[in-house]
């Protein structure tokens, strides 16, 4: 039924201007019958940040920012489904047009600005779907115009945490001018110290909720160092390695429509989000498990994020171009790997290239 769905509207959503195909999408996905998902083959589960994913596949943050079609996602096969980024307060975002596809790079350049419905009505739509169950983590950021940015995280953990499986601190969106500051040392100490404070505040009356912390690839690794040494001392529960990229790949074919404003994502980020993982996981030396996101398109692209040291991976770019039978395709090869390889799990070889990539000149 998905693959003939994708055949149906990839044509049609593909001739649409981007964001009118996201909208209609959404739209579309709203309407999908509450069939039952299939179930999962026990070997693609995965144990992280305490919780159990019934598969490794969640749909990344971006795509669905104000939570309205996480239970079709999850229906569709996703293991999990990061709802967000959210703001305290609904918020536009910048001027269209703001989405761009680069169809020859199979990429997406965005510069959406953190449109959202805001806290309140996104915490409705959660709540009334909560009973429904699954993995449906909350990515938080703060308004552009906020005052005081850590209090935007810190009240959204706290009014969340009844109905968030995990929460996302995301320091790493290029669009919002100046919220990749919150990545330097000082601050994100600061950031993160706050953000677990008020999560054992609301722990008594809303249960535990992991934080996970979202990196940008474009950090140099001096950076990484002093963000991995604050995840750790702050008892961080995990990183989503990472966000859309500010370099311009000179291999890209659409150099023009490149030069567009905004982070680059899809196949043109997977060798340096790859990269990213091998060195975030060199460095958290096992002390949090790792999100591997950017670019991955197939079920070989998911096992190189893997091996790299991802134990779950997230996908969104490469659905655009795919469609939605991309994630049911990349479950089969992975449960397919790990019978010719006679595993029991991913988990055996989550990090199992790590060493050898970081060895490698660094993808340009
Ligand atoms: C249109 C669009 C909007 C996005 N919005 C967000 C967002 O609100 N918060 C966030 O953390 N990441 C956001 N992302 C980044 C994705 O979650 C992901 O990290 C990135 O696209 C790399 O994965 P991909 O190559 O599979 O797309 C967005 C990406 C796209 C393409």
């Amino acid at each position: 039924m998905i693959r003939a769905f994708d055949a149906l509207s990839l044509p049609l959503l593909r001739w649409l201007d981007p964001e009118d195909a996201h909208r209609l999408a959404i739209q579309g996905l709203r309407l999908l019958p509450p069939v039952r998902p299939r179930t999962d083959d026990p070997k693609l589960a995965v144990r992280a940040f305490g919780l159990n994913f019934p598969n490794p596949i969640g749909m990344a943050a971006g795509f669905d920012k104000s939570a309205e079609v996480s239970d079709a996602l999850l229906r569709l096969g996703f293991g999990f489904v990061e709802i967000g980024t959210v703001t305290p307060k609904p918020q536009v975002g910048n001027p269209r047009p703001r989405l761009f596809r680069l169809d020859r790079d199979e990429a997406v350049i965005n510069r959406m600005g953190f449109n959202n419905d805001g806290g309140d009505a996104v915490l409705r739509r959660l709540a009334g779907r909560a009973h429904l169950g699954g993995i449906v983590g909350v990515n938080v950021g703060a308004n552009k115009d906020s005052a005081d940015r850590v209090d935007d995280y810190v009240k959204l953990i706290e009014i969340f945490a009844p109905v968030a499986t995990y929460f996302t601190v995301n320091v790493s969106s290029p669009n919002t001018p100046g919220l990749r500051n919150l990545q330097q040392s000082a601050a994100l100490d600061d950031l993160l110290a706050r953000v677990i404070d008020a999560r054992e505040r609301v722990r008594q009356s809303a249960g535990d909720s992991p934080v996970l912390l979202k990196i940008a690839p474009d950090l140099s690794l001096a950076e990484l160092d002093d963000v991995v040494h604050v995840a750790r001392s702050r008892r961080i529960d995990g990183m989503i390695v990472g966000n859309t990229t500010l370099a311009r790949p000179s291999t890209l074919r659409q150099q023009t429509r490149a030069k567009e404003q905004g982070g680059l994502s899809g196949r043109p980020l997977f060798r340096l989000s790859t990269r990213m993982v091998a060195e975030t996981y060199v460095r958290a030396e096992g002390a949090f498990p790792l999100v591997g996101v950017g670019g991955i398109d197939s079920g070989g692209a998911a096992l190189t994020k893997i091996r790299a040291g991802a134990s779950l991976i997230q996908l969104y770019s490469s659905l655009i171009y795919r469609g939605l039978h991309l994630v049911e395709d990349i479950k089969n090869d992975l449960a397919s790997t790990l019978l010719r390889t006679g595993r029991d799990s991913l988990s055996e070889i989550v990090g199992a290239d790590a060493a050898t990539i970081t060895a490698e000149d660094w993808p340009v």
